[in-house]
């Protein structure tokens, strides 16, 4: 036991997913015991560059490469025993000792071949309407806990009864898949032999995850939350029903990983210098000029998981600002601004405009969000390299004008700014663990 108890810093994407937010829990993991995964899935994908190389993480949290680091997949995330094992063999054929560093709760439900048949399947039916979801089966799989027929993770453990609840859970899909979506039946084999394979590599790093938390807390350890996706993405706050199906925002950094609310002493957003979204669902800055075509290019918009295009827009203060609130965010890291290094000009959404009237507001729901018409702010843009800056004094003056700006206009500081992939290519003016 230690005299102080270790702090519990969450970080979340402010925005919709691929803020980089992966960089920046692998940059501040230097100072933790452990880092913890609390919601999502495979759908994720956090992209780290050190020395060089790059590593993508879809569902082992980004502290993996660090020794000495605890790597906890909490209850909330839904795990693909599949998609796991291939993660971990990535990770150790490239000499990373996973499956020392990693544990993964017991009470984390499954995502089978099931889901991922069904995820499909909804997708095609909705045709227009689609969701753009990444097909991993993560919206089936959530739906199945809350309607506690999930198959588990620590059932692995058991394979006589597993087999047995496989089969119910299989068939149960089975008639939807069939009868309502005209589809291929999954075959209980199939996802039993899944489970199966994956059961060597897994039942050895399942664990009890809130004891592991509250042990390394007590023993003095500083932990990390890492969220995934981003804010405007959460199932119950974002532009529903065009979001994920689990909460991004904080307070599921405590639901989903078993630590109490108050143990949380700070919630970093990650934001990143201008907007960008994957899949279908409105976005009011969004830009489909040649500044959105050079934003995609020179910030090599394309999803780390699924590869598709990502959609780009500037900077929205307006969805900025509630994302802070509800997220309690008490600082923020800015991230790629380097993109916006050779533009003339740079714009931030102030308001917005709906049916004429000005909008200071967010509103609820996909269909109000999509009649919201941005309302710009422009300030001069730099023309020269922020890329790789390691010090806040070496950032061109309208560079440090547009974050001092959007600090003003968010109303909570900047303590990071993040200048390019690698891991030291940061200016950190304060330290979550300081
Ligand atoms: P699902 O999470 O696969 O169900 O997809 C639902 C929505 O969330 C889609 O618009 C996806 O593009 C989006 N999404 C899911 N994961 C990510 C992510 O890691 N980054 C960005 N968007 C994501």
């Amino acid at each position: 036991m230690s005299d102080r108890l270790g702090k519990a810093v969450v970080v979340i994407g402010a925005q919709w997913g691929d803020e980089g937010k992966g960089k920046v829990v692998d940059l501040l993991t230097d100072r933790v015991g452990g880092v913890v995964r609390f919601q999502g899935g495979h759908n994720a994908g956090h992209t780290l560059v050190i020395g060089g190389e790059k590593t993508i993480l879809r569902l082992i949290p980004s502290g993996v490469l660090r020794a000495g680091v605890e790597c906890l997949i909490g209850h909330g995330v839904v795990v693909s025993p599949t998609a796991l094992v291939e993660e971990i063999g990535e990770l150790e054929n490239r000499g990373v000792p996973a499956r020392e560093r990693l544990r993964v709760s017991m009470a984390c439900p499954m995502i089978l071949g099931c889901h991922v048949a069904l995820d499909k399947a909804r997708e095609l039916a909705r045709g227009k309407d689609a969701i753009g979801t990444t097909g991993r089966g993560i919206g089936p799989a959530y739906e199945d806990k809350v309607g506690r027929r999930a198959v588990r993770i620590g059932e692995l453990a058991s394979p006589d009864t597993l087999r047995e609840r496989v089969e119910t859970l299989v068939e149960y899909h089975n008639f939807s898949l069939q009868h309502r979506y005209g589809q291929q039946p999954v075959s209980v084999d199939v996802v039993y032999e899944e489970c199966m394979r994956a059961a060597a590599t897994i039942v050895p790093i399942l664990a009890d995850i809130p004891a592991r938390i509250h042990a390394l807390r007590r023993g003095g350890a500083h932990l990390l939350l890492e969220g995934a996706q981003g804010a405007l993405l959460d199932v119950d706050q974002g532009t529903y029903p065009f979001v994920t199906s689990s909460n991004t925002t904080a307070g599921a950094a405590a639901t989903g990983s078993g630590l109490g609310p108050t143990a949380i002493s700070e919630v970093l957003g990650i934001v990143k210098a201008y907007t960008t979204r994957v899949g279908a669902g409105p976005f009011p800055t969004e830009l489909d000029d040649d500044v959105g075509l050079q934003l995609a290019a020179r910030g090599n918009e394309f999803g780390s998981v699924t590869g598709r295009p990502r959609r780009c827009g500037w900077l929205d203060i307006v969805a900025l600002r509630r994302v802070l609130d509800v997220n309690g965010v008490t600082a923020m890291c800015v991230t790629k601004l380097d993109v916006l290094d050779e533009l003339e000009e740079v714009k931030i959404c102030t308001s917005y405009e709906v049916d004429g009237k000005a909008w200071h507001e967010t509103p609820v729901g996909a269909e109000a969000v999509a009649r919201c018409r941005p309302v710009y702010e422009t300030l001069p843009g730099w023309k020269s390299s922020t890329l790789g800056a390691r010090r806040f004094e070496e950032l061109p003056p309208a560079a440090r004008a547009y974050l001092d700006r959007m600090q003003e206009l968010a109303g909570v500081p900047v303590d990071i700014i993040s200048t390019g992939a690698e891991r030291d290519d940061t200016i950190v003016l304060r330290h979550p663990f300081d």
